[in-house]
């Protein structure tokens, strides 16, 4: 019944809040991070980090713990580094931090009181559009909701929810701590002031946005994976060594790391996932087209350094 009265008054006072949210540019204090892995766990910290009040959100208590201790350890890091000379100050900002960070294995029960939702959950697109169908249902009606996904269209997933001029994507880099730049991505139905408050809140965390429409990759990967794939396609012809296409990269082109380098850090799999996608969205697109090696290695399970092994050997 207090479910139901809730829902009732929400319905009711919903067409004024929706023009007031689309209205006014949103300052968002009240960050909930869907997901606790490697990139949620990251968003959350320089998040929290910023002076938001952040709710970080996974399937279980255990997730979460190692989530919480990864965040920890990462802002010893940080901390070093940035108050080299004043360890009483790198304490205090490191308490100051953890104070503005909970957990919750309840994505409905948080949602309630937040400005910003940031799904960071698996890269499976039906999941995360159950997801976002469920949580559009409980969060206020001035809530942004915000994916990072890598390689699925951001239209798809806001098609799931009826706050499509209240969605966006925003692309954090790995490892979110370090990486400053942040894709944020405007779908045609994004709404301008939508598009303002994530390019505002990515500044907030101390990153340097930029725009991009909703286009497989964005920028970032879409420049980059092609580059890695040809470097494959250049490698299976024999055309040149793996090595060599790697220092070629770096001393020729400046790039700290080489294409085969990279792709044993990003992973294999994940490589794979993403080329397989844009494939099979444009088929005749030779950028696109997938690789047998990277295929065969895939399938032995050689997905890189995660592994021990990729392109290289890590053991
Ligand atoms: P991950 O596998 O490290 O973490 C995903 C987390 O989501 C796991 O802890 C899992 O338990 C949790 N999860 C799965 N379903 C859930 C649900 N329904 N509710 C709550 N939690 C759930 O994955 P990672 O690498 O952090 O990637 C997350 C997203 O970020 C993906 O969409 C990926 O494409 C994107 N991304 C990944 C980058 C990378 O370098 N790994 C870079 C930029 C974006």
């Amino acid at each position: 019944m207090a479910f139901a009265t809730r829902h009732f008054v929400r319905t009711a006072a919903s067409s004024s809040a929706a023009a007031t949210a689309a209205a006014k540019k949103l300052v968002v204090k009240h960050v909930t991070v869907i997901g606790g892995g490697l990139m949620g766990a990251g968003i959350a910290q320089v998040a929290a980090a910023s002076g938001h009040t952040v709710v970080l959100v996974d399937q279980s208590d255990e997730i979460l713990k190692k989530s919480t201790k990864g965040i920890e350890e990462s802002l010893k890091r940080v901390t070093k580094k940035k108050f080299a000379d004043k360890p009483e100050a790198g304490a205090e900002f490191i308490e100051k931090t953890l104070k503005n960070l909970s957990t919750s294995t309840d994505a409905v029960a948080v949602v309630h009181s937040t400005d910003l939702v940031i799904e960071a959950i698996v890269e499976n697109q039906e999941i995360k559009n159950e997801l976002f169908k469920r949580l559009d249902k409980f969060a206020p009606e001035h809530t942004i909701f915000a994916s990072n996904t890598s390689s699925l269209q951001i239209t798809q997933l806001a098609n799931s929810t009826t706050r499509q001029d209240r969605f966006g994507g925003l692309h954090f880099f790995n490892p979110v701590p370090m990486m400053k730049l942040v894709e944020v991505i405007k779908t045609p139905m994004t709404s301008q002031k939508t598009f303002e408050s994530l390019v505002d809140f990515s500044k907030a965390v101390g990153k340097s946005p930029v725009s991009c429409k909703d286009t497989p990759g964005f920028i970032v990967n879409r420049l980059l994976v092609p580059y890695m794939m040809e470097a494959v396609r250049l490698f299976e012809r024999g055309d040149a060594s793996k090595e060599d296409i790697d220092v070629a990269m770096k001393l020729g082109a400046g790039y700290p790391m080489g294409p085969f380098e990279l792709l044993d850090y990003v992973g294999l799999d994940t490589s794979k996932y993403i080329i397989d996608g844009w494939h099979s969205l444009e088929p005749n697109n030779p950028l696109f087209a997938p690789s047998p090696l990277l295929n065969k290695l895939v399938q032995e399970k050689k997905l890189g350094k995660k592994t021990g092994e990729g392109f290289y050997k890590y053991k």
